[in-house]
C-alpha cells in the first residue's frame, strides 16, 4: 500500500522509457541459464543487492534502484548507510510541518513474475508502515507489510494482493526486530509468502498480471486504521540485502536460450 500513486505512476512513466534488461551483461557467467528456487521454478534474470558490501550501501543501491523524491514527504534524507546495511527511514515528527519518509524503487519496471526476498529488521518506534512490494497499480500490487503500531508488531505480519486482498498472519516465536529472511513468490497462480523459508501464506485471488517495479519503504500518514502515527521517533528498517529473481517482459524465452547456449548451457544457479 502506499501514500499516493499518482507521483509513481507519472514517475514510472517518465523513467520506463529508459529501461532494460540491465543485468543480462552481469550474468553472463555461470547464472546465463537462470535460477532455480526451491519449488522448483526457473527464473532468467535477476538483480540481487548486498548492501553489507564494502562499496557501502548506497553506491550498491545507485546500481539498480533509485532513491524516490516526489511529493512533500519523499526526499533522500530517508535513504542512508546505517549500520553497515541499507536504512529506510520516516523521521520523528516535530509537531509541526512535514513528516519526511523514505522509498526506493527499482530501475526495473518489467518484471513478471518472480521470487523477491530481503534479509532485514522491522522499525520498532510506533507509527510507521514498512513495505516490501511489486507496483505498477493499486489494483496489480503484492506487499509484504510490517505496521509498527501492530500491539505485536514484532511478529505480526500483513500479505497482501491489491486490492484488499489480505491475510494478516502472527508468526509464533518469531521477532521481526532481529535479522531475518522475508520473501515473496509471485506466479501466475498465486502469491506465497515465506518467513525464514517457512511458508505462511498463499493468496490465489487478485493475483497481479502485469509488469511491474519493486519498491521498498518506510511510511506515515497517520492514518488510525494502518500506519497511525506519526513516529515521534526517527522508525528506521534496516535492510542488508534484497535478492530479486524474475523473469521479464524485456528478455524473452528465446533469448534467454541462445544466451545459455552461447554461455555453453552451464547448469542454472540454486537459489
Ligand atoms: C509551524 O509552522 C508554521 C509554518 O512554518 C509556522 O508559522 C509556525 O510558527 C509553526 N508553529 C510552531 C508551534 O512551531
Ligand atoms: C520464467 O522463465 C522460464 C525460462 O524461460 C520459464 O521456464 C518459466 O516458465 C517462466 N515462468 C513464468 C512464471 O512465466
Amino acid at each position: 500500500m502506499r501514500l499516493s500513486v499518482h507521483f509513481l505512476s507519472l514517475l514510472t512513466l517518465l523513467v520506463g522509457a529508459s529501461a532494460s534488461p540491465a543485468n543480462l551483461d552481469k550474468r553472463q557467467g555461470s547464472c546465463a541459464c537462470g535460477y532455480t528456487d526451491s519449488n522448483g521454478n526457473l527464473w532468467r534474470e535477476s538483480v540481487v543487492s548486498d548492501f553489507t558490501a564494502s562499496a557501502g550501501a548506497l553506491s550498491v543501491l545507485r546500481n539498480d534502484w533509485y532513491v524516490e523524491t516526489w511529493g512533500a514527504q519523499h526526499t533522500a534524507m530517508g535513504v542512508a548507510k546505517y549500520n553497515d546495511a541499507l536504512g529506510l527511514m520516516t523521521s520523528a515528527y516535530n509537531g509541526n510541518g512535514t513528516t519526511y519518509v523514505a522509498e526506493i524503487q527499482s530501475h526495473r519496471n518489467d518484471i513478471l513474475y518472480g521470487t523477491f526476498r530481503m534479509r532485514a529488521q522491522v522499525p520498532s518506534i510506533p507509527g510507521v508502515c514498512f513495505g516490501f512490494f511489486t507496483y505498477k497499480s493499486d489494483t496489480e500490487e503484492t506487499d509484504i507489510e510490517f505496521l509498527s503500531s501492530d500491539p505485536t508488531y514484532y511478529n505480526t505480519v500483513h500479505y497482501t494482493n491489491q486490492p484488499h486482498t489480505t491475510q494478516e498472519v502472527q508468526v509464533n516465536g518469531a521477532d521481526f526486530t532481529a535479522f531475518g529472511d522475508h520473501r515473496f513468490d509471485w506466479l501466475p497462480s498465486a502469491t506465497t509468502f515465506y518467513y525464514n523459508n517457512q511458508k505462511e501464506a498463499t493468496i490465489t485471488a487478485n493475483v497481479p498480471t502485469v509488469a511491474s517495479n519493486f519498491l521498498l519503504n518506510v511510511w506515515s500518514d497517520g492514518d488510525p486504521e494502518w500506519t497511525q502515527g506519526p513516529p515521534t521517533s526517527n522508525a528506521i528498517a534496516t535492510v542488508q540485502w534484497v535478492e530479486l529473481y524474475f523473469n521479464s517482459t524485456s528478455l524473452s524465452e528465446s533469448s534467454f536460450v541462445s544466451a545459455c547456449n552461447a554461455a555453453g548451457n552451464p547448469a542454472a544457479c540454486q537459489i
